[in-house]
């Protein structure tokens, strides 16, 4: 189903695309623990990583994916690229692709670029976050780790915490979790909440306390500095105090509720020292499942479909 499509946002996937990247990458988890986290899947195709946005999991993770299914994996430099010569995103863009490669990951601060550089490659792009519209591999792996964790996503209770209007983790975990038949709720400051955002299908709320009531998932989200175009909370501490999250409010939740963020973690700020290193918290296994999870969507990108069963 995705093989040569690439992938652009959770808004486009069906369920079942979901449910088979899902499965695809709990397969994918096992060459993780071998002593040679290597197979020959993707041998001879070539991925490009073109961060125009810095990143550590998602760019790491997408190269560590690549060599683990033996791609030849390419991490182009922007600031060391033709760009500094005014050379233009599209103009790059189209020159990595006449070096042919299979696929292109592309992270860039505005909403829409990659599906703007899809139009014109023929490598099939897959979107690793732009700006604040969607970052579908992060909101896949989170399903993934909260399948694992739960054993189902359907009707599950997912609250979703902080800077919701600025978050492109947010739109993409709202599409993901809501078309697997979980009931998601957002939360935090009215400055960070989109006026629109129940046409989504999520109910809002500006109390800690009644967005944790009965959750089964906690998902607090960074808050994203570098988009904020003035003070949308009084202070820090301010902000800490009613909506980061530690173990006295986590008892809103339900007794078995585990804590998630995309990270990177503002401690003490969106999480407490204490929940950022500890159950039920699980963001080592969130960034884990991104190397699984990467692997999944690349070898149903850019793979075929018999090489995996061939290697059983
Ligand atoms: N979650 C996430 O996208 O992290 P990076 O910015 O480090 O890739």
């Amino acid at each position: 189903m995705l093989l040569g499509k690439g992938l652009l946002g959770i808004e486009d996937l069906e369920r079942s695309e979901i449910e088979l990247i899902l499965e695809t990458a709990q397969r994918m988890t096992e060459i993780g623990t071998r002593d040679v986290k290597k197979v020959p899947t993707l041998r001879g195709r070539t991925l490009i990583n073109l961060f125009f946005e810095p990143s550590t999991r998602t760019q790491t993770s997408f190269e560590i994916a690549g060599k683990r299914l033996a791609a030849d994996v390419v991490n182009f430099s922007a600031s060391s690229s033709s760009l500094s010569k005014k050379e233009s995103i599209l103009d790059t863009a189209k020159t990595l692709d006449a070096m042919d490669p299979d696929c292109v990951v592309i992270r860039h601060k505005v909403a829409g670029v990659p599906k703007r550089i899809a139009d014109v490659l023929n490598a099939p792009v897959i979107n690793a976050g732009d700006g604040a519209h969607e970052h579908p591999t992060q909101a896949l792996l989170d399903m993934l780790t909260v399948f694992q964790q739960k054993d189902r996503l359907d009707g599950l209770t997912v609250a979703i915490i902080g800077d919701i209007a600025h978050s492109r983790v947010a739109r993409s975990n709202i599409y993901g979790f809501s078309k697997m038949g979980a009931e998601v709720r957002v939360a935090g400051p009215p400055t960070m909440l989109p006026p629109a955002i129940e046409v989504l299908g999520v109910k809002a709320y500006t109390s800690l306390r009644e967005v944790l009531d009965g959750a089964d998932v906690v998902m607090a989200l960074r808050i994203q500095n570098e988009r904020l175009e003035g003070a949308c909370f009084p202070s820090v501490r301010e902000y800490a105090a009613t909506f980061g999250i530690d173990r006295a409010k986590l008892r809103y939740a339900k007794d078995d509720a585990i804590v998630m963020h995309p990270g990177p973690v503002n401690r003490g700020v969106e999480l407490s020292h204490d929940l950022a290193d500890h159950r039920p918290s699980v963001i080592l296994d969130q960034v884990r499942n991104g190397v699984a999870l990467r692997m999944a969507l690349l070898y149903l990108v850019v793979g075929r479909p018999q090489t995996l069963r061939a290697q059983e």
